[in-house]
């Protein structure tokens, strides 16, 4: 017992003043931990609430119009939802009497435009609310804000008293959905679109054609979907439908052509357009792949102007993207025709080539009023400075970029494909601190857009890969740069991950769907352990793991399993406060007892239950993995607990053991594995408390429990 009197004493001593603040701040103060996401730019809270009863109502002062009505409607059903009170219907005629007035100054830009003026302000007393807005986008925006105030005790809900001015950081906040390697129906947009405007982001950058696949009619050339989806596509009808529907929202819609690569699926129909012969077939597989179209065919920019000018006319917003990314240029450099053209153009490689290609297309797309937006790859110097570039290879071409005099969106940083948890997208800045821009620099980085490729995303999935890290995401393009606490971002990112779901998105639900689905309907409490603490393998290696193809199904575990576990991130608190908050040793140990219990003993009844499960039989060895990390930190906790630390050999074995745990299985790892080292090591430094600071002895722990860097 004589270790665990170390603990005791020493980290009862640095952790008292820690606690005193933490308790400071009683009663009758001001609302303070409130869960807007993103953070508005300013906020006081106040003393006093505006009760939310049945007789809530709404009034309109100054302008009012259907956009704004359909708004308001909107967000005081959903109030109702929350509520389960019955409001009364429609705008009240009486602003005095009225819970809510909305105070807007003038429609804004019909056609949504990265000019558009977002602001609002909104001041909530005990008696009233009101929302002040310069457009109605701005008010959208506010009310947003205003049912993420709500809130509820034994008196009923209440809007807490606050003052809010809230304006972007960024003007461009973005979702991309690549609907080219898997279609997405509408009702699948359509919910995003709901979420990203619950969020405050304002672009759907929707990415229509892929190798796999080419998502949209075109009347002038029906075998792009004729021959290149499947039959899985949107017609013009329904493209004008998303378009109102985002409008309505404040979201543009920038669409996405990608060329000259990533183009296979035009040229199912149109193999004449291509760098080499054909025949061509959509493809099925994920990656880069060879077919480009022909820089050098003058058929394919009459083909280009016909198409995009279709295009044009049918998507409203200022931007049209070409893609232009990951050309390698394979057909190119094996084609004599285009080696002659290049020979005589003295065009110099394939870069070069590339670069005359998108002038032409530049050409057109002015000569169709739109401003060109690509990939980084189609940055040069000698392009026109309204053209926008896009980064996805690392924020320096952003910056890059805006010194020269571009405008720029980020994206590096917000793959959230690469299935990276919420904390990595959050603190990826498109300005960092200490950015060497000036300020007319900085003002062409316009903002930035996480992306949404669809390799491995199903109607069923994608919600969960979307949802909810990509409010992080909006939280970082929204709020100021100095709003960045990850711990406080992941209690609100709770908050707002439910209240998403009113919105009929299926990220938290659809996990216990798939589960079920499994187990073949089974009880499978087990399953649902092992999900809660897996993670699909991050980056690009599932497809390395566990090839599929876009024909695929998308059912399996890798699929049910979710990108940031709650459940890793809460276990790993849970062990941080055992071994650096020794008042609560106690409570920590109890719960993290009964975890690593429920851990051990789910592994044999998955056995079991994996025995009737097929589907289930590449999650075998987890389930031995996850009953072995349970015993392993059982172990390690009786150690810590008993104040009796282990040799070296049992140290030793768990690491070695910890590690085959930590390879994938099934494209499945367990994030856990970082916690279970330092529970391992924890105990065998157990005697290390004798000779140091509890602060120093936590450090020592986790320096020693890191993987070694390979
Ligand atoms: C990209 O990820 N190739 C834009």
């Amino acid at each position: 017992m004589k270790a665990i009197g170390y603990v005791s004493i020493l980290l009862l001593l640095s952790c008292v003043l820690k606690v005193c603040a933490q308790t400071a701040g009683p009663g009758m103060q001001p609302a303070t931990r409130h869960h807007l996401m993103p953070v508005p730019a300013s906020v006081r809270f106040n003393p006093g609430r505006l009760a939310v009863t049945k007789s809530f109502s709404v009034a309109a002062r100054g302008h009012v119009d259907e956009r704004l009505r359909a708004g308001v409607e909107r967000a005081v059903r959903r109030l109702e939802g929350r509520t389960v009170l019955e409001f009364p219907q429609g705008l009240a005629g009486d602003a005095n009497g009225a819970a809510l007035v909305v105070e807007c100054k003038g429609p804004g830009q019909t056609v949504p435009s990265v000019e558009e003026d977002e602001s609002y302000s909104l001041d909530v007393s005990d008696k009233q609310a009101v929302l002040r807005a310069a457009t109605v986008v701005g008010a959208l925006r506010g009310l947003e804000t205003f049912l993420q105030l709500l809130e509820g005790d034994r008196d009923g809900y209440f809007i807490p008293a606050v003052q809010i001015q809230d304006v972007p950081r960024f003007r461009w906040r973005g979702l991309l959905i690549d609907v080219g390697r898997h279609y997405e129906p509408l009702a699948v947009l359509k919910r995003n679109l709901d979420a990203m405007a619950a969020v405050k982001l304002n672009v759907f950058h929707w990415h229509l054609s892929e190798d796999q696949g080419f998502r949209i009619e075109s009347k002038k050339f029906p075998k792009l979907t004729g021959l290149g989806s499947d039959g899985l596509f949107y017609t013009q009808d329904e493209a004008r439908a998303i378009i109102a529907y985002a409008s309505e929202r404040g979201i543009r819609v920038v669409p996405e052509f990608d060329i000259p690569g990533h183009s296979t699926s035009w040229l199912v129909g149109y193999p004449e357009l291509g760098s080499a012969p054909g025949p061509y077939k959509i493809e099925r597989g994920a990656g880069i792949f060879e077919p480009a179209l022909d820089p050098t065919n003058e058929e394919v920019y009459k083909f280009l102007d016909a198409f995009l000018g279709e295009m044009a006319a049918l998507f409203p917003d200022a931007y049209l993207h070409i893609g232009g990314d990951e050309n390698e240029g394979k057909q190119w450099d094996r084609n004599p025709k285009i080696q002659a053209f290049m020979r005589e153009h003295a065009v110099k490689d394939n870069r070069a080539l590339q670069t005359y290609f998108n002038q032409r297309l530049l050409k057109i797309l002015n000569r169709h009023g739109k401003r060109m937006m690509g990939w980084d790859e189609i940055f040069q110097p000698d392009l026109p400075k309204d053209v926008v570039i896009q980064s996805w290879r690392g924020p320096s071409s952003l910056a890059e970029a805006a010194k020269r005099g571009y405008d720029g969106v980020l994206s590096a940083g917000y793959y959230i494909d690469l299935i990276y948890p919420a904390s990595q997208h959050y603190l990826a800045d498109p300005l960092p601190e200490g950015s060497t821009l000036t300020p007319a620099e900085a003002a062409h980085v316009l903002g930035g857009e996480a992306t949404m490729w669809g390799e491995w995303v199903s109607p069923e999935t994608i919600d969960s890969r979307i949802w909810p890290r990509t409010a992080a995401i909006a939280e970082r393009l929204w709020s100021p740069r100095t709003v960045n606490d990850v711990d406080d971002m992941y209690r609100r990112l709770a908050v707002v991950s439910v209240q998403l779901e009113e919105l009929g998105l299926t990220h938290e639900k659809n996990q216990a769907v798939m589960l079920r689905r499994l187990a073949g309907g089974e009880d499978n409490g087990a399953l649902r352990t092992l999900a809660s603490v897996v993670e699909p393998v991050k980056e690009y290696r599932r497809y390395e793991v566990r090839p599929q193809t876009m024909l695929s199904p998308l059912t399996g575990l890798v699929d049910a399993a979710r990108p940031d576990s709650d459940a890793a991130r809460r276990f790993a608190g849970e062990v941080d406060g055992l071994l650096s908050d020794a008042p609560r040793f106690e409570t920590y140990s109890r719960d993290i007892q009964d975890t690593l219990t429920g851990w051990r003993d789910a592994g044999p009844q998955l056995e079991a239950l994996i025995d009737r499960s097929p589907g289930l039989a590449e999650a075998r060895p987890l389930a031995g993995d996850l009953s072995r990390i349970g015993t392993i930190g059982l172990e390690a906790l009786s150690y810590l607990t008993k104040g009796v630390a282990p040799g070296n050999e049992w140290r030793d074995a768990r690491l070695a053991a910890l590690e085959e745990v930590a390879k994938p299985k099934a494209a499945l790892e367990f994030p856990v594995i970082p916690s279970l080292r330092e529970l391992v090591v924890a105990a065998y430094e157990l005697p290390q408390l004798k000779t140091t600071t509890p602060a120093d002895w936590r450090k020592r722990v986790k320096q020693l429990a890191a993987p070694a860097k390979k």
